[in-house]
């Protein structure tokens, strides 16, 4: 039988197994987390913006400094087609060839905010589109519908559900279509920056529960090409 090596030369070996350990263990936790929920860390947080749009400035409430403009106004798909649709530069300029740096000064209150007006001009006037960072974005193998969402909970007869999305609270439905939108996507007329949901996912899971709530398919191909 060979002697067995003195414990000094054990330790340094030891000391590597418990880290390697560690890092499989830390390695699998964040993997779980990200495949039920959103991933740790703020990984998963708003991604940086080419230009920092303020929605609580555009779609807030008059009362609080926004100038409440329709969601559909920018987002015109959504209530008809798949994709919600991010508006082209040609939308901004309806408003910020007039709300430009001559003249916004006196509600903008910081000069930032003049040179994101200027740089969304520059955009138009070179004819380039701002390039948006994504926030939500399904795999390509699954099919999302936004307008048979914002139906369902926009129109049809009073009646209440429980929606398994978010809080899952009892909801009286039909709402107006910033609530409709707040189910998926949290309040974004009080965001600064849109943040993929932090207290749900739209996993598929989430997408699951709802529709076995409301009698919808759960068939794999309604979501699966
Ligand atoms: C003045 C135009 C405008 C209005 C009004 C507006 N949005 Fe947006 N929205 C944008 C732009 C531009 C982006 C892309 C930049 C970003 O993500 O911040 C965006 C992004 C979003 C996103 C994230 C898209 C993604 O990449 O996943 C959501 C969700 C959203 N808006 C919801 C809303 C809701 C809900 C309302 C109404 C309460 C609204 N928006 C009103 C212009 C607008
Ligand atoms: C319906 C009119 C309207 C449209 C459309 C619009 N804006 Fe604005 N925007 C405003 C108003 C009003 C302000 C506030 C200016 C003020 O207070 O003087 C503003 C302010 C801003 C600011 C300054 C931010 C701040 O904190 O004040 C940026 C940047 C901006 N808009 C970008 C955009 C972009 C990008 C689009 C297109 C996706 C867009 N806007 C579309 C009306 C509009
Ligand atoms: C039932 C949940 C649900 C509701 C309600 C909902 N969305 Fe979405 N939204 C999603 C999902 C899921 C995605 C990602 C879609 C994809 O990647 O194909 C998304 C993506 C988006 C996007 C970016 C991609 C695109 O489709 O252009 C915008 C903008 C958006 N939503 C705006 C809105 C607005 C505005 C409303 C309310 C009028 C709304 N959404 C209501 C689930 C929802
Ligand atoms: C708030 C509840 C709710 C959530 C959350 C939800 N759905 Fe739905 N979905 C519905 C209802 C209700 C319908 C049926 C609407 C109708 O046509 O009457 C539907 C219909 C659909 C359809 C069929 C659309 C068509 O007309 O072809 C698809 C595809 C779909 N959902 C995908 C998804 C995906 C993917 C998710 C998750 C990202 C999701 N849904 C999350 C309630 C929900
Ligand atoms: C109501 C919509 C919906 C239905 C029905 C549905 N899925 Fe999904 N599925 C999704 C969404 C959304 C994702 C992507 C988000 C995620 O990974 O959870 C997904 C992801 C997946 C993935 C890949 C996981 C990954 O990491 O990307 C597989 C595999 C899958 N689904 C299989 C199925 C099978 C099998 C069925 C039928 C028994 C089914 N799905 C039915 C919405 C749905």
């Amino acid at each position: 039988m060979p002697p067995l090596p003195p414990t000094r030369q054990l330790i340094p070996l030891a000391i590597a197994g418990l880290a390697a350990t560690a890092i499989v263990a830390f390695i699998l936790v964040v993997l779980f987390i990200s495949w039920f929920s959103n991933p740790p860390f703020g990984w998963g947080d708003a991604p940086d913006q080419p230009i920092s749009f303020p929605h609580t400035v555009h779609a807030g409430p008059v009362e609080e400094g926004g100038h409440a403009i329709q969601c559909e106004f920018c987002h015109r798909n959504v209530t008809t087609g798949a994709a919600a649709t991010v508006p082209a530069v040609e939308v901004c300029v309806i408003c910020h060839q007039q709300i430009n740096g001559a003249n916004a000064a006196a509600g903008v209150a910081e000069p930032e905010d003049l040179i994101d007006i200027q740089r969304v001009l520059d955009k138009h006037s070179d004819g380039r589109p701002i390039d948006w960072e994504r926030v939500h974005r399904m795999p390509d193998h699954v099919r999302f519908v936004h307008e048979a969402h914002l139906r369902f909970l926009t129109q049809g007869e009073p009646r209440t559900v429980t929606l398994p999305v978010g809080d899952e609270k009892p909801m009286q439905l039909p709402v107006s279509v910033p609530e409709a939108c707040s189910v998926c996507h949290g309040d974004v007329a009080q965001m600064t920056e849109v943040q993929p949901q932090q207290g749900q996912s739209l996993k598929m899971g989430t997408c699951l529960d709802c529709h076995r709530e409301n009698d919808v398919s759960t068939d794999c191909t309604i979501c699966h090409k």
